[in-house]
């Protein structure tokens, strides 16, 4: 059986854009404010408020009882962080936000890993190859692809950069909701996946680890998820759209 998909209507689409712009505004002016002395608690607020004044809701509060409005993930924090009044943004820290609002039906979901000084040279390695996974990501997502061709892509570019693949978490389709298939793995290994045909949406969400790929689940909160080793991670997602030729990033920067 071939593996599923979605392929979503023009309407869709256009109201998927739309999610899908409004929640990398946020995205933006959540990377504009945020910032040393403030706790994560405070930013997740703020992130609140700024989905707010979109006239949309929280894609992520709620869900699977997820109690923040976005996620942020510290330094050995992999993903599904949760603000907390305890835990203090410094200029040493890299903060993972991952934002995604809920607008007339539709679902933005994206993420980037910010910091406030001049890295040292592997939390810029950390940085950098993250981020440019993701693009190698995209760049291999164009219509009639696979999507064994996005992890690959991926995978070469984070093993050119030394970075370790976690391998519990992937990319996913998205558009009306928050994770449709199919899954969009950062690694080879699971047979070639889903034909790429236009119309589909897709997260390509790379978190790569400095050391070792292992994790683990906080036995508190149920949601944090850590490196084993303690070494940083880093996390970088856009929504793209498959065409027939290049991919469009739905999720591109713009201004609020
Ligand atoms: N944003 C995450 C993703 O990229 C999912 C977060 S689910 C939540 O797929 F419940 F933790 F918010
Ligand atoms: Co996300
Ligand atoms: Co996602």
């Amino acid at each position: 059986m071939a593996p599923a998909r979605i392929i979503h209507t023009p309407e869709e689409i256009s109201r998927i854009r739309r999610a899908a712009a409004v929640t990398a505004q946020v995205r933006d002016a959540l990377a504009q404010l945020a910032h040393p002395g403030m706790t994560t608690f405070e930013l997740d607020m703020l992130a609140g408020d700024l989905i707010k004044r979109t006239g949309g809701k929280s894609a992520f509060k709620g869900y699977y009882g997820y109690p923040g409005n976005i996620c942020i993930s510290m330094n050995d924090t992999v993903v599904h962080g949760i603000g907390s009044p305890d835990q203090l943004i410094t200029e040493n820290d890299i903060v993972s936000i991952d934002v995604g609002v809920s607008i007339d039906g539709a679902i933005g979901d994206t993420a980037a890993t910010l910091s406030f000084k001049e890295p040292d040279a592997d939390v810029k390695r950390l940085l950098q190859g993250t981020e440019e996974s993701l693009m190698c990501g995209i760049a291999a997502a164009r219509g009639g692809a696979f999507v064994r061709d996005i992890s690959a892509a991926v995978e070469k570019c984070a093993r050119k950069h030394r970075l370790a693949i976690v391998r519990e978490y992937v990319g996913h389709g998205c558009g009306i909701k928050l994770h449709e298939p199919p899954q969009i793995p950062n690694f080879t290994g699971g047979g070639k996946g889903a034909r790429l045909d236009p119309g589909m949406v897709i997260c390509i969400e790379p978190m790569l680890n400095l050391g070792t790929d292992a994790v683990k689940l906080d036995r508190n909160d149920n949601w944090t998820v850590r490196t084993r080793d303690g070494k940083w991670s880093a996390h970088f997602e856009h929504m793209i759209l498959i065409t027939e030729n290049e991919p469009e990033i739905l999720t591109w920067q713009k201004t609020m």
